[in-house]
């Protein structure tokens, strides 16, 4: 379903259009010339304009020109008469998607308006991940020497092809930090290769790492690479190595020192192309004095070793990481960066933070989704930060218990979401137009609110 306007001075070419496209399910709004058009693209902001080339006060020419051509801008398919093939390739090359000469057939124009719209989409999700992705992986730097000292080391180590093995409390930043060793080694126009050791089971796991070869076990109907081959050239990451099987630890340690592997049922000998940098959030020191990992693979492992502090051990990061956490979720929401409040930062400071920086970050945007959006204060943050309070400057005996303001807050955001999209007979665009806010940040809500789209 989809926004799109119709500009054209025909009332016979206008009918078809809204009444075609109507039927499947999309919302046409009508202009009778440019000037119209203009002024309706703007305030609808439409996912898709038909627009009509000759038309009275402002032609179609004119109107694209006019028209924004950022990457989120409306495509235009321009209407042309029959044979005007000449202006049909100057309105593209002013930056019209795609054209429809007249008379065309309604199926012809669903067609068109469908293919245009996927277009759309793609780029649309192409457009979002590719943000999504740097945002979530760029590695902030705060003020704690031992985040500088440990950041310093893994640049010099960065250079060199030499194996990492970082470890640390979960959320501690292990996989942010693998890819700016990627990124920062001459690897980095390589791929990098993750593998959770932990998701899969023993067997599973050796043909993910090496590939196998067709018919080498039930089921490998054909041949497949593995992980290892397509890390070729770039950085291979295996995360949650300490759960890593006593027979891989095996394979593992030969492809370390011989840099050759072989796929699972396969003979030919592959050379291993890559770099590994593996994380754990065990202790393997532990795990190999009990004997449940190798000793020679941790001393091949651990060439280079970085141990990542808790939060709470560098608290001094605290404030950067949540001003980078506000500011990449307030931009997800389409809205601008509230300021934190010393109340509420002071709060985040003295919290234990187990869940480490992972708790920060959804502490953050659960700040964002749920909060009256222009300054964030306690009242944003969540029961368990309020509790802990050493020196009694925090303790909550003189503050009234929360929990029921939270959940009167959420009620009623509930309340006047549900009213919108009911009123709007489920339309998310048109209830987020109706609110005053972005659709994006509206299908936010929905999912944080867990608001049941059926209920309306
Ligand atoms: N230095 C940092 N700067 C910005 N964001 C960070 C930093 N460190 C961690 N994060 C964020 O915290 C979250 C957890 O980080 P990451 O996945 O790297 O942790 P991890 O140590 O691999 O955890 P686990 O052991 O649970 O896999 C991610 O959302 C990541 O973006
Ligand atoms: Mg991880």
């Amino acid at each position: 379903m989809a926004t799109l306007v119709i500009a054209d001075d025909d009332r016979a070419i206008r009918k078809i259009v809204r009444d075609r496209l109507t039927a499947v399910g999309h919302v046409v709004e009508v202009a009778e010339n440019g000037r119209e058009a203009l002024g309706l693209i703007e305030r609808v902001e439409p996912d898709l304009v038909l627009l009509d080339l000759q038309m009275p006060e402002l032609d179609g020419i004119a109107v694209l020109d006019k028209l924004p051509k950022q990457p989120g801008a409306p495509l235009i398919i321009v209407i042309t008469a029959h044979g005007s093939i000449e202006v049909a390739v100057r309105a593209m090359k002013a930056g019209a998607h795609d054209f429809l000469s007249k008379p065309f057939e309604a199926a012809h124009l669903e067609h068109v308006v469908a293919k245009a719209l996927e277009t759309r989409r793609l780029r649309r999700d192409v457009g979002v991940l590719r943000g999504e992705v740097e945002a979530r992986h760029h590695l902030v730097l705060g003020g704690s020497s031992r985040m500088r000292e440990i950041v310093h080391l893994a640049e010099r180590a960065a250079a060199s092809d030499a194996t990492i093995l970082l470890d640390g409390e979960s959320g501690t930043g292990k996989e942010v930090l693998a890819r700016a060793v990627h990124a920062a080694s001459r690897r980095a126009d390589g791929p990098f290769v993750a593998v959770n050791c932990a998701a899969l089971s023993a067997d599973l796991l050796e043909s993910e790492l090496f590939g196998h070869e067709q018919g080498a076990f039930t089921g490998a109907v054909r041949t497949k690479p593995g992980r290892v081959e397509m890390a070729a050239g770039g950085t291979l990451f295996l995360d949650e190595l300490g759960e890593l099987q006593p027979a891989l630890q095996a394979r593992l340690l030969r492809m370390l020192q011989e840099r050759e592997f072989e796929r699972v049922g396969g003979t030919r000998t592959q050379k291993a192309d890559v770099r590994i940098l593996a994380a754990t959030n065990r202790d393997l020191e532990t795990a190999v004095s009990t004997g449940e990992f190798r000793r020679d693979l941790y001393y091949r492992l651990k060439v280079v070793a970085l141990r990542l502090p808790p939060l709470r051990d560098r608290r001094e990061d605290i404030r950067p990481l949540a001003a980078h956490f506000l500011s990449r979720f307030a931009r997800e929401a389409g809205r601008p960066t509230p300021p934190l409040d010393d109340r509420a930062a002071t709060l985040l400071e003295d919290y234990a933070w187990p869940g480490n920086i992972r708790e920060l970050a959804n502490v953050l945007e659960r700040a964002i989704v749920l909060g009256a959006g222009d300054l964030i204060t306690v009242d944003d943050l969540p029961e368990e930060l309020h509790e802990r309070a050493p020196d009694g400057s925090n303790a909550n005996t003189s503050v009234p218990p929360r929990t029921g303001y939270h959940d009167a807050v959420a009620a009623a955001k509930r309340e006047i979401l549900r009213d919108a999209l009911r009123t709007e007979g489920g339309h998310q665009t048109r209830a987020a137009k109706r609110l005053g806010l972005t659709q994006p940040y509206l299908a936010r809500l929905i999912k944080n609110l867990q608001i049941k789209q059926e209920d309306g």
